[in-house]
């Protein structure tokens, strides 16, 4: 009796394991990456109202957001972007934006990946040098956040 019940449960496992990814298998790494862009976003907003004036230019605060921001973009952020975690499949979409072509046109978002880690890191060279030279680089890095949305993140769901 055990032993049917051992292959009972071995079964149930494979049977699991191939079935296609449904919605909460990648609630994790969703979440995760998700939260990445928050560290980009709230560290981008930092900058932005010092390049635009709304808050006084501090250079310590502009080298410590700029430096937060090219560290998250540096950061190897692979494990949270498994296959199969994209809105397309049922139930998904409402838990991320990310769309499919991220890994039917792979490898194009790593390379957008790669425009940001440069244009963070343009960023962080100079934020310490005054807000004129933080405003310099201020487009690079927004064109580098919109040059991958554009491609690769879906419309909001909710
Ligand atoms: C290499 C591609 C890529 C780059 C570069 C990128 N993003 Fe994103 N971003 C995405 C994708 C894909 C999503 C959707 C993720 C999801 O919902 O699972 C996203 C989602 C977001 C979100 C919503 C997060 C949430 O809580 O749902 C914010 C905010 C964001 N990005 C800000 C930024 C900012 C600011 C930058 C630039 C400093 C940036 N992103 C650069 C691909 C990118």
């Amino acid at each position: 009796m055990k032993k049917l019940f051992t292959v009972i449960a071995v079964a149930f496992a494979f049977a699991a394991a191939s079935l296609p990814a449904s919605a909460g298998d990648f609630d994790k790494q969703i979440k995760a990456r998700q939260a990445l862009m928050q560290i980009y976003a709230f560290n981008l907003g930092q900058l932005g109202a010092m390049a635009k004036g709304d808050v006084a230019y501090d250079a310590d605060a502009a080298k410590a957001a700029a430096g937060n921001l090219h560290a998250a973009a540096t950061m190897k952020n692979g494990a949270m972007w498994p296959k199969g975690s994209d809105s397309s499949v049922a139930g998904q979409e409402k838990m991320t934006r990310a769309k499919a072509e991220i890994w039917s046109t792979y490898p194009m978002i790593a390379e957008k990946g790669k425009a940001m880690a440069e244009a963070s890191a343009q960023m962080a060279a100079v934020a310490g040098n005054g807000a004129d030279a933080l405003r310099g680089a201020m487009g690079a890095v927004g064109a580098a956040c919109k040059g991958c949305h554009e491609n690769f993140r879906g419309p909001k769901v909710n």
